[in-house]
């Protein structure tokens, strides 16, 4: 066990976490998607650690977090289209899979040995201080015991890692609630996970994407079919029920059964991809182990879509396995 030190977002708490970084240490910290459990990406270490930590299988490569383009360059190889998407969306929720430069001094175990990387510019500022306060990548995945629920709160991030992990960077609440969208964009673009950047966003840039199709080679785990699994179980597209907890959307949602935890009372997606991760730990507790939750259908488009690929992956059934 180590003691996992809380650290403000302030000058000396963004000092401290870039030391532990430096010693090869682990620091969880907030983006505008999700907290990200980081570590030196350069370090085989650290990075065997993270994989530690959260109890993940080793053939999960992580998203490489800079601070900007530049930095990106140095890592990958950017074509046009990259150039594009990067202009439009970083710093910004998106992951972009491009090839590897070789001799960049990453782990291996970061990429998993693949000759491509994801590689992301997040735009919460402490996660920009911190990257630029230790001077180097950092590989990050959220920061949840493998196949959990993603963190949004620092206090998420304490229940499922304290003592595992060197420090929390505590920033509030994450501001997008769901992870990043994942494009490959070698050869063909192809949507690897939906996310904080709509997919209509991204057409618009650079024309269509090609969805993952269902039994295709996992290129990135978090296609695993059950993911942010919570104990209780949960039921889609349902009205509320006697006896479960409901995840309700959009007006009128309040007040029907005895517990209704509203993902947005206005029927803003924005607002309930915010809400999501916090309100499913919520609905969790709630409902305990042997209980129910049920999930309001929401609207299949912009954000929504990624709302309902974590859902659908909170409901599937669970391997024993976890993933990311
Ligand atoms: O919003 C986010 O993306 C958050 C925050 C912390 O930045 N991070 C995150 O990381 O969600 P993680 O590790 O939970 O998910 C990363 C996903 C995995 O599904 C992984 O398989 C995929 O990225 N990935 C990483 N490298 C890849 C590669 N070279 N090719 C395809 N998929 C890759
Ligand atoms: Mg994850």
């Amino acid at each position: 066990m180590t003691r996992t030190e809380t650290l403000l977002p302030d000058a000396p708490g963004l000092a401290r976490a870039a030391q532990i970084l430096r010693t090869g240490g682990l620091v969880a910290f907030p983006t505008e998607t999700v907290y990200g459990l980081g570590g030196d990406a350069r370090n085989s270490r650290a990075v065997a650690g993270i994989y530690e930590a959260k109890g993940r299988p080793r053939f999960n490569p992580l998203i490489v977090h800079v601070a900007d383009l530049a930095m990106a360059e140095t890592f990958a190889v950017f074509d046009s289209r990259a150039r594009a998407l990067a202009a439009a969306f970083w710093p910004g929720p998106l992951t972009l899979v491009l090839p590897l430069r070789p001799d960049t001094g990453l782990s291996p175990l970061v990429t998993a040995e693949l000759d491509t990387v994801a590689i992301r510019v997040p735009a919460h500022p402490v996660a920009q201080a911190l990257i630029r306060a230790f001077g180097g990548p950092l590989a990050a995945p959220s920061a949840n015991p493998s196949g959990r629920v993603s963190p949004t709160r620092a206090e998420h991030v304490a229940q499922g890692l304290s003592g595992r992990i060197a420090a929390i960077l505590d920033g509030g609440p994450c501001a997008v609630g769901v992870e990043s969208t994942i494009l490959g964009l070698v050869g063909e673009a192809k949507l690897l996970r939906p996310g904080g950047v709509a997919m209509e966003e991204i057409e618009a840039r650079i024309g269509p994407v090609a969805l993952h199709q269902p039994g295709e080679a996992l290129t990135a785990p978090g296609q695993l079919a059950s993911h942010y699994a919570p104990a209780a179980a949960l039921s889609l597209n349902c009205g509320p029920e006697p006896d479960a907890v409901h995840l309700g959307f959009g007006p009128g949602a309040e007040g029907i059964v005895r517990v209704t935890l509203n993902l947005s009372p206005a029927g803003s997606l924005t607002e309930a991809a915010a809400n999501l991760f916090h309100m499913l730990r919520e609905a969790d507790r709630l409902a305990g182990p042997k209980g129910r939750i049920t999930a309001a259908p929401i609207p299949d488009h912009g954000i929504g879509r990624a709302i309902n690929d974590r859902l659908a992956r909170a409901a599937a059934p669970r391997p024993q396995d976890g993933s990311a």
